[in-house]
């Protein structure tokens, strides 16, 4: 990779972990620092190795305040915004820490962006933002019609992206991808919920007729598609990011549970979501042209996946019942209280 130095915000989540993993692997030579808020969906057990090893510097912050992202900014090369709020259930429920975290923390990491004159600025967004898709694929220039409190806050951050890259000439690129599944996903999501239920010998609780279809792509092939574009990307540019063969909830719950070893009778049909997108389709041909293809096939990254949740049952326990945090703080009490970890 040709960074020096890169700051990853929300390095501590399920993708952003996923990504600091890889760039630390593959890329022993780039320094690498990550702000996180530690929220709900924050765990510094997901990088805590990295961190100990002085492989990444870790800083607890929030890129809704100015004061924490001028910090990290310091010295980096290219910043990577992982960092929002998430979840559409909860969004559903209370959208103002998605509109103060994915629009004005957004706007936060610009203007430093641009008075510190960063070489690029990597906006991770979603396939969501295009809306729910009837039979059509949605390219980089369809228009933006989001279904839901999450994905209009995601819509705000990428407008304000778009607006810093013609207006200030920052140097910019926003990646849209589909849904990821994959090792440190929160089990609020339906791959990991799913998986740990039916270990446990609970309930698959579906949403509406369960044929919602979504486009599953492996966290390690978006990872490395954010890093194509990040480095062959062109200035104030939207990539796509997709696997391109989208398949219903209830197929993947009954993959779940053949690899858990339980029977279909463990899924129950629940209310649906409310204003629940039926489909994402995106046409991702423009990332291709970057040389970035899917390394994995959907059957056995889910495998490896249960097999991960299986293996990690400490790890995803700690996360359902909240004893993760307690686990960590004790871990980093006296260095999170400086509001720093190295
Ligand atoms: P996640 O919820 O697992 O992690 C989000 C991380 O951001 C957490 O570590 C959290 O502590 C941190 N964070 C939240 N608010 C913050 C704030 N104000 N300041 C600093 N840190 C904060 O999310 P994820 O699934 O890893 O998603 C990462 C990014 O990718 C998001 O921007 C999301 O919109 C986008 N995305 C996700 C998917 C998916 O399938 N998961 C698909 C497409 C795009
Ligand atoms: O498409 C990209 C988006 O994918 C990201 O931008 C979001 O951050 C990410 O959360 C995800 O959104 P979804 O709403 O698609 O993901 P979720 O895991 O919540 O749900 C996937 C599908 O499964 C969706 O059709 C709803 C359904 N579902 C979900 C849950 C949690 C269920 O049927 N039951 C459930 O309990």
């Amino acid at each position: 990779m040709p960074f020096r130095s890169i700051l990853v915000t929300g390095g501590a989540g399920f993708i952003g972990s996923n990504f600091v993993r890889m760039v630390a692997r593959e890329h022993p030579k780039t320094v690498i620092t990550v702000l996180d808020a530690l929220t709900y969906a924050g765990n510094l057990e997901n990088i805590a190795d990295l961190v100990d090893s002085g492989s990444v510097r870790f800083i607890k912050g929030d890129i809704r305040e100015p004061a924490a992202v001028r910090v990290a900014m310091d010295n980096a090369e290219v910043v990577f915004n992982f960092a929002a709020e998430t979840h559409v259930d909860r969004s559903i429920e209370e959208a103002a820490s998605f509109i103060e975290t994915d629009i004005q923390g957004t706007y936060n990491l610009l203007n430093f962006a641009r008075e510190l004159k960063v070489k690029r600025y990597v906006q991770i967004s979603t396939d969501e933002v295009y809306g729910s898709s009837a039979g059509k694929d949605f390219d980089e220039t369809s228009p933006l019609r989001p279904g839901n409190p999450y994905s209009a806050s995601k819509c705000g951050g990428d407008l304000m992206c778009l607006a810093f890259a013609n207006t200030y000439r920052l140097p910019l690129v926003i990646t849209r991808s589909s849904n990821n599944f994959g090792p440190y996903q929160h089990v609020e999501k339906f791959i990991p919920l799913f998986i740990t239920n039916a270990m446990e010998g609970k309930d698959l609780p579906l949403y509406g007729d369960g044929l919602h279809e979504r486009d599953w792509i492996f966290v390690e092939d978006n990872c490395r598609a954010i890093l194509a574009v990040a480095e062959k990307g062109n200035d104030g540019e939207v990539y796509n990011i997709a696997v391109g063969k989208s398949q219903p909830n209830l197929r993947v719950a009954e993959l779940i549970l053949k690899h858990v070893g339980k029977t279909n009778s463990r899924i129950v049909f629940i209310e649906d979501r409310k204003g629940h997108d039926r489909a994402y389709r995106l046409a991702a041909e423009k990332v291709r042209v970057l040389g970035w293809a899917p390394r994995t096939e959907f059957a056995p990254a889910m495998e490896e996946t249960v097999r991960w949740y299986v293996d990690n049952r400490g790890w995803w326990e700690r996360v359902k019942s909240g004893a993760f945090r307690e686990y960590y703080e004790k871990q980093y009490k006296d260095k999170l209280a400086k509001g720093k970890t190295k």
